[in-house]
């Protein structure tokens, strides 16, 4: 098995959601359960963006320990010296810089030619080694650049000092085997690519970030990046429970591990949707309300004889604590008759029969029942018998 690392970049690009905004401490408090987490690195915020981000990075740098601390800039002095300040006292302190590489950022957002942004990307990664050991250097809309020009750059990172070389797809533009294709191709044409670590970053405008950060996974790049709930700019990161998930629920597939401790998934994300304000879709992979939740009798029935009928990963390996029967109108007699048994109403067969017939009245008006309804339905049963 090999190990991937987790960089979980949910306090920068994941603060990047359009209306959320978190305060320093609230940060910290992300910073302390991604630590517990177990992500590998923690992208703490873009310290030159505003006094609060640097504020908030410093704290996180200075306070939280056991996993390596990270500070976006992009490819200038002032943004690099201001990231260094706000990250020096921090566990394994990496300074990440960046540049737009592909023929669109270049020509329109940076006006540079490509031998200005080479030049650049050089001096940047220079300035940071002056500082830390640590240099992830990200190519900016990667996805949409040359594979001989990304060739190039990357090798005169690497010679400058990058540790770590990042293949952002900064619009979530690729696909899973072009994106894995695509990589190959820039491996082939990098000097030293051995020597460093090759990552990922991938956006969800079709849907597919988790997919082509996968099929990185799978030609061997050392780290995937992510955000929590999968938020970010736009339609967002590739989510980081996902990730993990995939790796560990088909372990044998992938041959991959990570440090994450998927005990802390749900606790995480709660915690991330309560400050951000961003609500997870009922039907979200893994940390939604329905994820592990059973509504037709089929798979209810299924279910209670034997849970891996329909379900690939328990509520409880993502510390989840939850019924995943849910009783409503597509329910059966046998979950009915499960959930009175565990709420210790045991009714024989032909009383049974009227509470179910009553029950079934009931889940076509409500969209679910619940325990209180079951006791209500028992006693008027009771009542009436
Ligand atoms: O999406 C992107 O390209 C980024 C870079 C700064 C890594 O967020
Ligand atoms: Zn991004």
């Amino acid at each position: 098995m090999r190990q991937i690392d987790i960089f979980d970049t949910t306090l920068r690009d994941g603060e990047q959601s359009p209306g959320v905004a978190l305060s320093p401490e609230e940060k910290l408090q992300i910073a302390r359960q991604l630590a517990k987490l177990g992500v590998n690195v923690i992208e703490a915020g873009f310290p030159i963006a505003s006094p609060g981000d640097f504020q908030a990075v410093k704290r996180i740098a200075d306070e939280v320990r056991q996993v390596s601390i990270c500070a976006l800039a992009r490819a200038n002095t002032k943004d690099i010296e201001r990231a260094w300040e706000a990250i020096a006292k921090g566990e394994d302190p990496r300074i990440h810089t960046f540049i737009a590489t592909s023929p669109i950022h270049m020509q329109y957002k940076l006006q540079k030619s490509p031998e200005q942004v080479l030049e650049q990307a050089v001096a940047a990664v220079k300035l940071s080694k002056s500082k830390v050991s640590n240099i992830e250097f990200s190519a900016e809309d990667a996805s949409r650049s040359d594979a001989d020009f990304l060739g190039r750059v990357f090798s005169a990172v690497i010679e400058a000092g990058a540790t770590v070389l990042n293949i952002p797809d900064t619009v979530g533009y690729a696909t899973p085997e072009e994106f894995a294709a695509f990589i190959k191709a820039i491996m082939e044409r990098t000097k030293g690519v051995e020597k460093v670590k090759l990552s990922v970053h991938c956006h969800n405008d079709l849907g597919l970030a988790v997919a082509n950060s996968l099929a990185a996974a799978q030609i061997g790049v050392h780290q995937l990046e992510g955000a929590i709930n999968g938020i970010g700019e736009r339609a967002g990161n590739a989510a980081v429970e996902e990730l993990a998930m995939a790796i560990k629920t088909r372990r044998d597939q992938f041959q991959l591990e990570t440090t994450i401790n998927s005990k802390e998934i749900s606790r995480t994300s709660k915690l991330v949707s309560r400050l951000t304000g961003m609500i997870v879709q009922p039907n979200k992979a893994i940390v939604g309300k329905n994820a592990f939740s059973h509504e037709s009798g089929i798979h209810q029935d299924g279910v209670l004889k034997e849970r891996s009928t329909y379900e690939i990963m328990s509520p409880d390996s993502i510390g989840a604590d939850m019924d995943t029967i849910v009783l409503g109108k597509h329910s059966g007699r046998h979950a009915v008759r499960e959930r009175l048994t565990e709420l210790g109403l045991e009714i024989d067969e032909s009383r049974l029969d009227e509470v179910f017939k009553e029950f079934k009245l009931l889940a076509e008006r409500k969209k679910e029942v619940t325990t209180d309804d079951l006791f209500t339905l028992v006693d008027s049963q009771t009542n009436n018998g």
